[in-house]
């Protein structure tokens, strides 16, 4: 059997940094695995339905991504899985903190899982889930930031964008 990723999140809504990640990944796992965590953003934009159907569409043409989503601790849900390793996307500095203390809160639980960090790349290092929100919440344009099906839901939520 292959190398298994999980790459969790919230998802709230899949930007095009994600995405990217995602590709990259696939260049080290054989299969990765996009799981959404049903406890993670506090109140979020999109129903779990929603942030599924909108990674299902994402990643339509891609044969070594799975979607799906999880309770509880992101561990067991990596050993359950069967996966290798948790992979994680880094922007600039000021991901690393919470990203340090996530990745050795999860060695702490399961000395087993280990985390994958790849940095984001570039063109992407500014978007995150949350601005991108608040861009479209007062109307600003996200076309070429998240994948079109995300932009369509965006305009549906909160309206077309105003001029
Ligand atoms: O996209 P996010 O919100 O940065 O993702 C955070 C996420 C979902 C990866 C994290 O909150 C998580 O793993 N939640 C599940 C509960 C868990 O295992 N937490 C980490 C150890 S306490």
């Amino acid at each position: 059997m292959g190398k298994i990723a999980v790459y969790p999140g919230s998802f709230d809504p899949v930007t095009n940094g994600h995405c990217d990640l995602v590709q990259r990944g696939l260049r080290l796992f054989d299969k990765v695995i996009v799981a959404i965590a049903s406890n993670g953003t506090k109140n979020p934009l999109f129903t779990i339905e929603e942030r599924l159907e909108m990674l299902k569409e994402t990643f339509k043409e891609m044969p070594g991504v799975e979607m799906d989503c999880f309770d509880g601790l992101l561990v067991n849900y990596v050993v359950k899985r069967g996966a290798d390793a948790i992979l994680r996307g880094l922007r600039a500095v000021s991901d690393f903190e919470y990203e340090f203390q996530m990745a050795l809160m999860n060695r702490k639980l399961n000395k087993k899982v280990q985390t994958v960090f790849l940095m984001t790349g570039l063109r992407w290092i500014f978007i995150s889930s949350s601005i991108i929100k608040e861009a479209a919440q007062f109307g600003g344009d996200t076309s070429g930031m998240v994948p079109d099906i995300v932009c369509e839901k965006l305009k549906e939520k909160f309206g077309a964008s105003r001029p």
